[in-house]
């Protein structure tokens, strides 16, 4: 375990926005864990790899980034194999261990940043594919009792990316390992998302030839934080019914829309910000990406403050154009 006091959180979140802590705990061990729950006073925050969540003032608390590790086969049978894998491991460093065993399901989701104990806060989702396809049960300890619970995916009321970790469950508890299904039959993909359909349809499908062009789509939309701060998606895409999409597209009919139910549609977020011209919005300090304007990036030195103003001027500007609530699909802290 490693204590850091009065810390930057530079290192710890992908918008490399560089507020405080009163301390940053690195836990490696379970075991070390219920200690720091029990003898912390105040607030607690439990940070996985810091890939969405931005910072915008000094954390007065306790910050626990979880660093356990391990990827374990429990069951398998002739089509499938359930595998529990701990919170701490790194997200793309558990789907390449899968592509490479040629374990199928998660493919898909090649890429995408932050640990392993973050995917079901927010259920995962790329590529027409959601961490909730394949999740089996996660377990934990409550921060309160530091007693250990089991979840299965039923008691976590997954939907588009939302949890009852962001709920009822939110600050209460913290998730050790997931257990996840993934198929040995590899014949069944899921390639439906209209980029993986287009690019591929003329090659021979595996898990790597998926999670190879997935890899590609993503690099070409995506910057990477290691250069660009960001945390990838800063909002959600917005859902409206019938008659409210009827209404904008009187206005704008080149809106695109997907539909999700009979009487509901997605619409992308990433094509209002565009249109109401935060591709040239901008300051030198906070910006949308170019090839993505859903991502919200830190040119270098904006604080935490700065990147939310600048959320908070797209959120009011799409309000006003489309009568749209835009909401953070990033935790504000
Ligand atoms: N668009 C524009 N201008 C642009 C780029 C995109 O108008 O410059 C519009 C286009 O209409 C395009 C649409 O946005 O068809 C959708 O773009 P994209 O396929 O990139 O997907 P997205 O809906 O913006 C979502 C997820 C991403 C995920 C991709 C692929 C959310 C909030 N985001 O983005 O997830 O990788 O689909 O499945 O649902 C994340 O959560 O951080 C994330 C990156």
């Amino acid at each position: 375990m490693k204590i850091n006091k009065e810390a930057s959180l530079k290192k710890f979140n992908t918008f490399n926005v560089s507020e405080t802590a009163n301390f940053i705990y690195e836990v490696e061990e379970i075991s070390e864990l219920k200690g720091i729950l029990s003898n912390s006073k105040g607030k607690i925050l439990i940070l996985g790899g810091g890939s969405n969540i931005l910072f915008t003032k000094r954390f007065e608390g306790t910050i626990i980034n979880l660093k356990n590790k391990g990827i374990k086969v429990i069951s398998e049978n002739k089509d499938s194999i359930l595998v529990e894998v701990a919170a701490g491991e790194n997200w793309n460093d558990f789907v390449i261990w899968a592509v490479e065993n040629n374990y199928g399901g998660i493919e898909n989701l090649s890429l995408i940043p932050g640990n392993v104990g973050a995917a079901p806060i927010q259920n995962i989702g790329a590529y027409g594919v959601e961490l909730k396809d394949i999740f089996y049960s996660c377990s934990g300890i409550e921060l309160d009792s530091l007693e250990e619970f089991e979840m299965k995916k039923s008691d976590c009321k997954f939907s588009y990316r939302n949890s009852i970790f962001k709920n009822e469950l939110k600050d209460k508890v913290v998730i050790t390992s997931i257990k996840l299904n993934l198929t040995k039959d590899n014949h069944h993909f899921n390639i439906d998302y209209k980029d993986l359909k287009e690019n591929l349809s003329n090659s021979e499908l595996s898990l790597k030839v998926i999670s190879d062009e997935v890899i590609k789509i993503r690099q070409s939309k995506l910057p990477d934080h290691k250069s660009v701060g960001n945390c990838g998606s800063f909002f959600k895409n917005p859902i409206v019914n019938q008659s409210k999409l009827k209404k904008i597209k009187a206005v704008y009919p080149n809106l695109p829309s997907f539909k999700i139910d009979s009487n509901n549609y997605k619409i992308p977020a990433a094509w209002l910000i565009e249109k109401s011209g935060f591709k040239e919005r901008g300051n030198k300090n906070v910006g949308v990406y170019e090839n993505q304007p859903l991502v919200i990036i830190n040119r270098g030195s904006a604080s935490g403050k700065d990147i939310l103003d600048f959320a908070n001027d797209i959120k009011e500007t799409i309000f006003n154009n489309f009568n749209i609530q835009l909401e953070e699909e990033v935790l504000i802290i």
